[in-house]
């Protein structure tokens, strides 16, 4: 089977399109969102207390749904605080989809956006430089450490940006659900680039524990319809069959063998349940609500 296959993620304007088909066949912002405003509720209520500002950071933040559902909570929560909202996004794309959404959306005049059309690595060098003191309430990284070439470092970094009562949320998939059973069998085959796109939330876990860092966690259960990806010609399905595999046009650049290989797998009890005639891939998520390095706490000198 040949290795280097054409990456989606070299594709803005068409890893943006695979995007959307995937979220238009998926349960996964809904479950996202029922998330958001139930366990995430309560933490985002103890973030920040009393502060006039809460500072918060979306990471890798994509057309912004999920930050703007983020952002609503901590203002029911926080009815008095303004929040200051970092986004760092390098799909010029997506910021587009997020601006547009934030244009639309009633309630944020008490939030202001600072736009980081970057990746991680280029943000961390800027912010270093912009603000070397400034210490964050809330930060998440919402499925998409898989894009980064040290996801530890990222988590590190931005951990280290905390106050002492903020949290970093991390969601990932789990090692059980369907993008692991896929992409432990042909993650080789898919691309040279994303080397981390295999990364769960068992990994992270472990990366976590072995450094003594504490969190919580929360199963998201998720779902993909994946029935149009089996249609020929269907382009839905082939957009959601790129997102799955992160190649370029699948159908048409994978060789034959791998194509048919990688379709049976989508369809075996590895990735998916057959219900009612439609295929449900199983694309369960893990949420990790980390919490801040413990600080030796100075009257004199506290940074939170
Ligand atoms: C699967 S999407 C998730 C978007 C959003 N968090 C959500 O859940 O709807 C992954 C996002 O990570 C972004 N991304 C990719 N590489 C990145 C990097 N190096 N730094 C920051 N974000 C990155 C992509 O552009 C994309 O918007």
């Amino acid at each position: 089977m040949a290795a280097t296959l054409p990456s989606l993620m070299d594709d803005d304007p068409g890893y943006s399109k695979a995007f959307q088909a995937f979220l238009d066949s998926s349960t996964e912002h809904q479950s996202v969102k029922t998330f958001v405003e139930g366990p995430l509720r309560g933490i985002l209520g103890r973030i920040g207390k009393g502060k006039p500002t809460l500072n918060v950071i979306g990471v890798g933040s994509g057309s912004g749904e999920m930050d703007l559902e983020i952002i609503r909570q901590i203002q029911l929560r926080h009815p008095k605080a303004k929040v200051d909202n970092e986004v760092v996004e390098p799909s010029s794309d997506m910021l587009v989809k997020y601006k547009d959404l934030v244009s639309k959306t009633s309630g944020l005049d008490h939030v202001t956006f600072t736009w980081n059309n970057m990746k991680t690595t280029e943000f961390e060098k800027t912010w270093k430089e912009r603000n070397p003191k400034k210490k964050m309430d809330f930060i998440h990284m919402i499925q998409m450490l898989y894009y980064l070439e040290d996801p530890g470092a990222a988590v590190l970094f931005f951990r280290s940006l905390l106050r002492k009562n903020g949290k970093l949320l991390i969601i990932l998939d789990t090692g059980d659900g369907g993008f692991a059973g896929l992409w432990d069998a042909y993650g080789a085959h898919f691309g040279k680039r994303q080397l981390n796109q295999g990364i769960t939330v068992e990994n992270m876990k472990n990366f976590l524990d072995a450094r003594g860092i504490t969190y919580q966690s929360y199963k998201i259960p998720a779902y993909v319809d994946i029935t149009k990806c089996f249609i020929p010609g269907d382009e839905k399905g082939q957009h959601v069959l790129d997102l799955l595999t992160e190649v370029k046009e699948f159908s048409k650049t994978a060789p034959p063998e791998l194509r048919e290989a990688v379709m049976t797998k989508l369809r075996s009890p590895d990735c998916s349940q057959e219900v009612d005639g439609r295929i449900l891939f199983n694309s369960t998520t893990e949420a990790l609500v980390v919490d801040p390095s413990p600080r030796t706490h100075h009257p004199c000198c506290s940074v939170s």
